[in-house]
């Protein structure tokens, strides 16, 4: 009989109790369920609600259930539903009376809520610090050759060209945002729940504030229906993940177009990529194409767990025993995705050479050319029409922009003094590029020393 029996006759049917278990997927909660619980008895005990040694006898009998778990000695049954039914349970089975004590102003409603934030706590600093790794081994690329040139692309056309360093530090910058809203939304997940009973608090003498010290949360939830029904930490950290994972999914489909034969920029390790069954000559990016995929199951969880909770009425419902499986595979996805891919980055190799040859298109200049001609004193719409005309005429004679001696030039450009023919490096076009933000060789190097310096801190 369930440890709720007490008003049944009969046990749920079978296919119910498979369509009622979690313990196949929330039996991963068991430290943080002991956790709270040891802290739950503690506090039962100093509030003369159940007598000094039993608490003693159940925290210790619950370090034994611990130690039982991660032995792998313990015996699971979908018919006591979920993890905190299997602890209470087991002790119980040992304690008997002592035992039955454990549940006194609690439920499981408040119980998962307390685990949840407890799991999610921890697991929100295990990504920060996985982020700091991304974010170094980027900027470890990046410094190592702080001077390779690439066209930069917008519409995946050639636009102007910038330095491979300056191209990698915008993900460094991206992986910042991603690391501010984790730790943003701990501070939201870090309140205490316990003691908010199934939905309306206890009348027993409980101390909420004593478990909230000694598991270190911030402050302790003010409303127990909300800290009940509420999911929206875990909503607001699937989010971010997601947003995590559209970044990555970018970078991938960078990675993928740099080491496609068209671009031949790069080239990963053989211990990041894969080998076809059928072509033997192939060499696949297939970690960044299935850390590209898996962000769909990052904004999947997200989307689940959103219409989840959509027009829940308060307090507790059974649908939110739903929320664990997104929340664990949201967190299992990015783990995965934040172990595998900083050494990837570690072992690109770059063809600084194939950069340069494609970033000497001289047309990437061309705005170069205009912003030369507002230097003179032409307005820039005008500036822009004349180089767009020069360009137009080039294309139509069939010669590169950095072919056309001067005074050709001057049939669209009137203004071009010799200058103009000195623009077409792309090397000075990207240290002329020296502004707060800018590619210039300067600022990108002072960007590289302030992550160097900033990600040495938090590392
Ligand atoms: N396994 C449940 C969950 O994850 C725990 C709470 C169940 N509460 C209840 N009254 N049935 O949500």
């Amino acid at each position: 009989m369930a440890l709720w029996g007490g008003r049944f006759s009969q046990d749920p049917q079978a296919d119910v109790a498979r369509l009622s278990e979690s313990i196949s997927f929330d039996k991963r909660l068991y430290r943080h369920d002991i956790m709270g619980s040891k802290a739950h008895v503690a506090m039962l005990a100093k509030q003369g609600i159940i007598p000094e040694a039993t608490a003693l006898a159940i925290r210790a009998e619950l370090d034994e259930i611990c130690k039982r778990i991660e032995a792998g000695d313990f015996k699971y049954d979908i018919a006591m539903e979920d993890i905190h039914m299997h602890i209470e349970s087991a002790l119980i089975g040992k304690l008997g009376a002592e035992g039955a004590r454990v549940h006194s102003a609690r439920s499981r409603n408040d119980q998962v809520a307390l685990d949840i934030r407890l799991y999610l706590r921890d697991a929100v600093d295990g990504l920060i610090a996985g982020l700091r790794e991304f974010q170094k081994a980027l900027v470890d690329r990046a410094a190592a050759d702080p001077e390779a040139i690439l066209p930069g692309f917008t519409h995946l056309q050639h636009a102007q060209v910038v330095l491979f360093a300056h191209h990698l530090l915008a993900y460094v910058e991206m992986f910042d945002r991603d690391a501010e809203r984790l730790a943003d939304c701990r501070k939201r997940l870090n309140v205490m729940p316990l003691g908010s009973g199934a939905l309306a608090g206890s009348t027993l003498p409980i101390d909420r504030q004593a478990v909230c010290d000694e598991l270190q949360f911030d402050r302790i939830t003010r409303n127990s229906m909300d800290a009940v029904a509420d999911r929206d930490f875990a909503i607001e950290l699937l989010s971010a993940l997601a947003i995590f994972g559209v970044h990555v999914s970018r970078l991938s489909e960078d990675i993928v177009l740099w080491s496609s034969q068209e671009f031949g920029f790069i080239e990963l390790g053989d211990a990041f990529c894969t080998g076809s069954s059928l072509m033997p000559q192939k060499k696949n990016p297939d970690v960044a194409e299935l850390s590209r995929g898996k962000c769909a199951r990052l904004c999947g969880d997200l989307m689940s767990l959103l219409t989840l909770c959509k027009g829940l009425p308060l307090t507790y419902n059974r649908d939110l025993q739903e929320d664990k499986e997104q929340i664990f595979d949201a967190l299992d996805t990015a783990e995965l995705i934040l172990k595998v891919y900083p050494p990837m980055i570690g072992s690109m190799e770059i063809r600084a050479d194939r950069m340069r040859e494609a970033a000497a298109d001289p047309a990437l200049m061309a705005t170069d050319l205009a912003e030369e001609l507002v230097k003179l004193g032409v307005p820039f719409r005008d500036a822009h029409h004349r180089v767009g005309a020069f360009v137009k005429y080039c294309k139509d004679k069939n010669v590169a922009l950095d072919q056309v001696p001067l005074e050709e030039m001057q049939l669209t450009i009137p203004e071009a003094t010799p200058v103009f023919l000195e623009l077409f490096s792309p090397e000075k076009s990207v240290a002329k590029r020296d502004i707060p933000g800018g590619t210039g060789y300067a600022q990108v190097a002072s960007q590289i020393a302030r992550w160097q310096k900033v990600l040495s801190e938090t590392i």
